[in-house]
């Protein structure tokens, strides 16, 4: 081990579930007899899941039945109810009204409707916060955020707890036997406005958590370095959370903070789950992530263990002209969560959402390619908020299954279009998806490298490492995005750009995976602190320095507009963001700088290690630069399907056979090498196999 790493602090220390892994008890939808859509030739999971939210909530009952007919025409086979209905179940505290979501799913099974039911305690009902306002969240000035909107608790409010719990109860006891229950859906992306709360509640909670971490206030005192600036703790009640203050705060406190706040929503998870599964064993139960680009409130990778399945709500961003290799980046980090197994996706747009400052709407043949990349990137489901656009409320404007105008629309067809597609795939359910390569993101890395009074403050850690992810995606490589602990030994090729804080296990694991074979790139201000924000010394890349046989004694990041010319034995090109004087040690020289404050110093380089190789980006490299890495890091790791410029292809390995999905991003006919049956069309096709301008092809091998 090289730097001066501290022993990790809380891998597989538990807090009742493990701290990171996939699922432990992984579970598939419970498809109740007679649904709508299982046909005999389904994969192993059944139907590919499709539908969305439905609130029938916020209708007259009148409409209900047409909703459940159109839900057939368009082969809607599950249901996600009761997400935000925790008022209308309880409208005050000693009273339950049941007899309409009774109804609600009496209807659904008699049509064939499967439902995934929420706990529905998402949105706390007026009555509860007036009653008790200290368990509203508070933002870190102090404002009170109030009711209103929706999710107005504290993560570790009792009172929320309490009365949560109790509907949980009310919830699990009442439906765990209805025949449409299909699985459980513990509130409703977690963490999205309330990830963080610097409340009262909080605060005590917070110290509790510290307690639990660091014995005793002197190994907090330890862990914070609070020998600087006068920060030392003497008393527990001294300690706070990171409210606004007049300076920078303590890293490490913000640090800890984060992985509070996230282990606070994990533990509503955790109870709730608990609920559920006592009274139903055998029913699955998951929460809707949020892995998409601007997301990184929560630790996911800690939340996995204690799911029966992984279920991700995804939208795309409407400025992002790739869109594309956003998305597929969050299906393939969803896939990772999961452990490489299939997954839900639970929510996402048909076309326009409405909390953006300018909703695109989203063309139909987008929406076709963008579902099936995620079915083609391990999904076997395909779930969308929400069924029927609503007509009042903050979200009047959001698309839906069922837009405003009726059926009469293209939007209409184009979700019937899409069920029928994704009938004619319900056989790949189940497979996998095939993937040599890795790409290691880790939440936490995340929060340490955008913390502030670093020597950069425009180093965004998702956006780089899609830059990575971008060159392999390029190359038709499909890659496993996956967490911190995961086991590497079964990749050829692993990439962890920016990880700026790395745990003394992940650093390990990295030696082993390039000691036995593998390659390995790692980027700039990376390996650079431990798990405490404390800086690894003896020069930089702290952990990974004798991994890369390189050495940097400074930093030299560069302004915003400055960009170095950088040159050797990969090309020529550019890099911006940082520059290091790396000198190497038994590293190979692949580029130099020509200019800039480390002219003359290594830009990239590789060390042989055994029969691997660690390879080392000391600057942001261009895409022509990137690309060049890649294809060296690649070194014989390919395409499932060589395919035009622009056809992404991925392929899923099930035991009935393996399917080639290609999708078309471009507005001409593109080609994919590769033969067998069309399962969207039924044709048989030799290669090449054209792809239709936008289209997708999916060929069973
Ligand atoms: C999230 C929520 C939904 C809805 C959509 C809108 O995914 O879970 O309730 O607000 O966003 O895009």
């Amino acid at each position: 081990m090289t730097g001066n790493g501290t022993t990790d602090r809380t891998d597989g220390a538990t807090r009742g579930w493990d701290r990171t892994g996939p699922p432990s008890r992984s579970r598939w939808i419970r498809w109740p007899e007679g649904t709508h859509n299982r046909a005999p030739g389904d994969g192993p999971h059944g139907p590919i899941a499709f539908g969305g939210d439905y609130n029938p909530e916020q209708w007259p009952e009148e409409v209900w039945a047409e909703d459940v007919r159109l839900m057939r025409e368009a082969g809607v086979n599950l249901a996600t109810v009761g997400v935000f209905s925790w008022a209308r179940i309880q409208p005050d505290p000693d009273t339950w009204d049941f007899a309409w979501l009774d109804r609600v799913l009496d209807l659904l099974h008699e049509n064939g409707i499967a439902v995934d039911l929420a706990t529905a305690t998402a949105s706390p009902p007026a009555w509860l916060t007036t009653a008790h306002p200290e368990m509203l969240p508070v933002d870190r000035t102090g404002v009170v955020l109030g009711q209103g909107g929706r999710q107005a608790w504290s993560p570790s409010s009792p009172h929320y707890r309490e009365a949560s719990l109790r509907l949980v109860e009310q919830m699990a006891q009442r439906y765990g036997d209805h025949p449409a229950l299909a699985m459980w859906h513990v509130s409703n992306e977690l963490g999205c406005h309330n990830g963080r709360s610097y409340s009262a509640v909080e605060e005590v909670a917070f110290r509790r958590w510290l307690q639990e971490r660091y014995s005793t206030l002197d190994e907090l005192n330890a862990a914070w370095g609070t020998a600087f600036w006068s920060q030392h703790y003497g008393a527990w009640d001294e300690v706070q959370p990171p409210r606004a203050a007049p300076s920078f705060l303590n890293p490490t406190q913000q640090l800890d903070f984060a992985r509070f706040s996230s282990d606070a929503l994990l533990d509503q998870l955790r109870a709730e789950t608990e609920v559920l599964h006592r009274h139903t064993p055998d029913v699955p139960v998951t929460t809707n992530f949020m892995v998409m680009s601007h997301f990184s409130g929560v630790d996911y990778a800690t939340w996995t263990p204690g799911l029966d399945l992984v279920s991700n709500d995804h939208y795309l961003m409407a400025h992002d002209a790739e869109s594309y290799v956003e998305l597929a980046l969050s299906a393939d980090h969803t896939r990772g969560l999961a452990g490489g197994g299939p997954w839900m996706l639970m929510e996402s747009s048909t076309s326009a959402v409405s909390w953006q400052p300018v909703n695109a709407a989203k063309p139909a043949e987008q929406l076709r390619r963008n579902s099936l990349t995620q079915v083609a990137r391990g999904a076997d489901a395909v779930c969308f908020f929400q069924w029927r656009a609503a007509r009042s409320g903050a979200e009047k404007y959001h698309s839906a299954m069922l837009p405003h105008a009726g059926t009469d629309s293209e939007l209409w067809r184009t979700v019937v279009g899409l069920g029928a597609d994704l009938q004619a795939l319900r056989e790949v359910t189940g497979s996998r998806v095939v993937a040599e390569v890795a790409l290691v993101l880790d939440y936490e890395a995340w929060w340490a490298a955008e913390l502030d009074a670093h020597p950069s403050a425009v180093l965004r850690y998702r956006d780089l490492a899609q830059d990575w992810y971008r060159a392999l995606w390029d190359r038709g490589v499909t890659v496993d995005v996956v967490p911190r602990g995961t086991d590497l030994s079964r990749y050829r090729v692993v990439l962890a750009p920016l990880l700026y804080l790395v745990r003394d296990a992940q650093a390990e694991a990295f030696e082993e995976f390039v000691h036995g074979g593998g390659a390995l790139l790692t980027t700039f201000f990376s390996g650079i602190v431990d798990e405490d924000d404390h800086v690894r010394l003896g020069g930089y890349p702290g952990a990974f320095r004798d991994l890369l046989g390189v050495r940097a004694d400074e930093f030299r990041p560069l302004l915003p507009e400055q960009t170095v010319a950088v040159s050797g034995t990969l090309g020529a090109g550019t890099g911006t963001l940082w520059s290091e004087p790396v000198r190497t040690d038994d590293a190979e020289v692949l580029l130099t700088y020509d200019d800039g404050p480390s002219a003359g110093y290594a830009a990239v380089t590789r060390a042989t290690r055994g029969s691997g190789h660690a390879w080392y980006a000391g600057t942001h490299l261009d895409r022509a630069g990137r690309d060049a890495v890649v294809d060296g890091l690649l070194a014989g790791v390919t395409a499932p399907a060589e395919a035009t410029d622009g056809v992404e292809v991925v392929l899923r390995r099930g035991d009935a056979g393996e399917y080639l999905f290609a999708i078309n991003h471009t507005d001409t006919d593109g080609q994919v090498h590769a033969e067998g049956t069309e399962l969207l069309t039924g044709a048989s096709c030799t290669a090449p196999t054209t792809v239709p301008a936008g289209g997708v092809v999916v060929l069973r091998r």
